[in-house]
């Protein structure tokens, strides 16, 4: 075999040798287009099993979110790497590194524009495909603990979002990161020195930009590339995606399977192309906001944190900061991390929103928690808001541990309301938790965003 393979090396021409060295297996022979094309499927194959179950195809299960997010945080790799030529993180040539790259570097404004808009489509696909893994039912085993990783990727998601947002050390980032920086003070014990560990010192500075760069384009990009591949490994091992079926299906019947290439590539190819285009087209309409240079001594009115942390800011205005920012986020933490592992009756895994009841469970949830956000916010803005009666009692009672028990026994209510009305499993009342928090979060969120003015005030957009 060597000795064959000696020979012919010696009849081939220098590319022909570099391109057999890279594929080796590539002198076996055949027609030069049909071994790269074998070579190229081995190399992909290695990522994905031969064959797949013929209905885990269907757009409808996966809507292609786990790879958008794939190609979008790929995007966010190579449009960072790019930008870093230019950038430089000091408070004093930040802006101006920023406004050099937009308007002097040939296409410097279409890839920070590109970076932008993909940055912020990944919290929204990355929250859709956690949503989709959730409502098929994709955390029960054997994926248990791809959820985790899932879990550590949105978080790593998240914080490349907000390191990044102080980079171009504008006004609006600069008084955004202040204060979402400044609601770390909450954490009982280590908030002031956790702050101060981020901050760099006492104050958002220049320690804090070259701590934010350091973490966003080096720390964060390294742990998202060891989760992903641990991620897709994990869903490998797992046998690759839940195979969908109907509430009344049983899991025996997996279907036909059919050939991983073409079926499976082509559509994550077009999935890929389709994106790229919509990122592209986005970037050229609409330009990454840059308003004028940091000024620590004029703040914003009013200065809101990036929009993905304005439900917790919203959360701010109605309870004590220990509750808002410490108690209830590591309440829902934990509640997320323990999720795959409670103890279920049945497994739903491949039915959508478990059963037909569920789907009618969540949608009653979905109602109650839109009104009730909504009714909670408006009944503390004009109504409750610190009645003279209770000017003695401390603040971390009035407007912490009251309302944080009334709520939560309002919320207890509501699961065992449910799932005696709805005679439901344990399957069926935990998805409707699950989406009652989850949609009071959203609406806490639209009110952040849209409905805040001036002094925080609620106003009509
Ligand atoms: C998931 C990955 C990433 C996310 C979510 C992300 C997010 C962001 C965001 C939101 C900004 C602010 C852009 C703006 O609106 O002005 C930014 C800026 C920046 N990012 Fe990233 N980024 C990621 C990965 C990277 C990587 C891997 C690098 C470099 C190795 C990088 C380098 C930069 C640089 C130099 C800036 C400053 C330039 C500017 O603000 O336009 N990023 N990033
Ligand atoms: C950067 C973020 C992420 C990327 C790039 C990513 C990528 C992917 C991809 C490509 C798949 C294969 C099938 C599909 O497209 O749905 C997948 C499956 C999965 N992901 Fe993610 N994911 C991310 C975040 C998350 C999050 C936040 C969670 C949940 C907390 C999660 C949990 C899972 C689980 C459990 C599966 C297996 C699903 C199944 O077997 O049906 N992932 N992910």
């Amino acid at each position: 075999m060597d000795k064959h393979r000696n020979e012919m090396e010696c009849q081939i021409g220098f590319i022909q040798r570099l391109s057999y060295s890279i594929f080796p297996g590539m002198l076996r022979g055949g027609k030069d287009q049909r071994r790269y094309r074998r070579y190229l499927n081995t190399f992909f194959l290695h990522f994905r099993p031969r064959n797949v179950p013929e209905r885990t195809l269907r757009f409808t299960l996966t809507w292609g979110l786990g790879g958008m997010a794939f190609v979008l945080v790929t995007l966010l790799i190579g449009t960072g790497l790019l930008l870093k030529f230019f950038y430089l993180p000091s408070p004093e040539k930040a802006y101006e590194s920023v406004l050099y790259l937009q308007n002097t570097v040939l296409f410097g404004r279409l890839i920070r524009n590109i970076h932008h808009w993909s940055a912020n489509l990944a919290l929204v696909v990355v929250f859709l495909h956690f949503m989709r893994v959730f409502f098929t039912g994709a955390f029960h085993p054997p994926r248990q603990f791809n959820w985790i990783v899932g879990l550590g990727l949105f978080l790593f998601v998240l914080l490349s979002n907000f390191t990044g947002y102080l980079l171009p050390w504008d006004q609006l980032s600069f008084w955004a990161v202040t204060i979402s920086v400044g609601m770390l003070e909450y954490i009982p014990f280590v908030g002031l020195w956790l702050r101060e560990l981020i901050q760099g010192g006492t104050e958002v500075g220049p320690a804090t930009l070259s701590n934010f760069y350091a973490i966003h384009t080096a720390v964060l990009p390294v742990l998202l590339i060891f989760f992903l591949l641990f991620h897709f490994w994990r869903v490998r091992r797992a046998g690759g995606v839940v195979v969908p079926r109907g509430p009344d299906e049983g899991m025996e019947n997996q279907g036909e399977t059919v050939p991983t290439i073409p079926n499976l590539l082509l559509r994550e190819l077009t999935i890929a192309l389709v994106l790229l285009a919509f990122i592209l087209i986005l970037s050229i309409l609409f330009n990454a906001p840059l308003e004028s240079k940091a000024n620590p001594g004029l703040s914003l009115n009013p200065t809101k944190a990036p929009w993905y942390f304005m439900g917790i800011q919203e959360l701010l205005l109605h309870f004590h900061p220990l509750f808002s920012l410490f108690v209830i986020p590591l309440c829902m933490g934990i509640g997320l991390v323990m999720l795959p592992y409670l103890n279920y009756p049945s497994d739903p895994a491949g039915i959508w929103m478990t059963s037909f009841k569920g789907r009618k469970m969540a949608l009653t949830a979905v109602f109650f928690a839109v009104g009730a956000t909504i009714g909670g916010v408006l009944l503390d803005e004009y109504v409750i808001r610190s009645p003279s009666w209770m000017s003695d009692v401390p603040a971390y009672l009035t407007t912490g541990l009251i309302p944080f028990m009334v709520i939560l026994m309002l919320i207890l209510g509501f699961y065992t309301k449910m799932k005696r009305f709805y005679t439901a499993n344990r399957n069926e009342a935990v998805q409707t938790l699950f989406v009652l928090l989850l949609t009071a979060f959203v609406v806490l969120t639209v009110i952040g965003i849209w409905f805040r003015g001036p002094g925080m005030k609620l106003v009509w957009p």
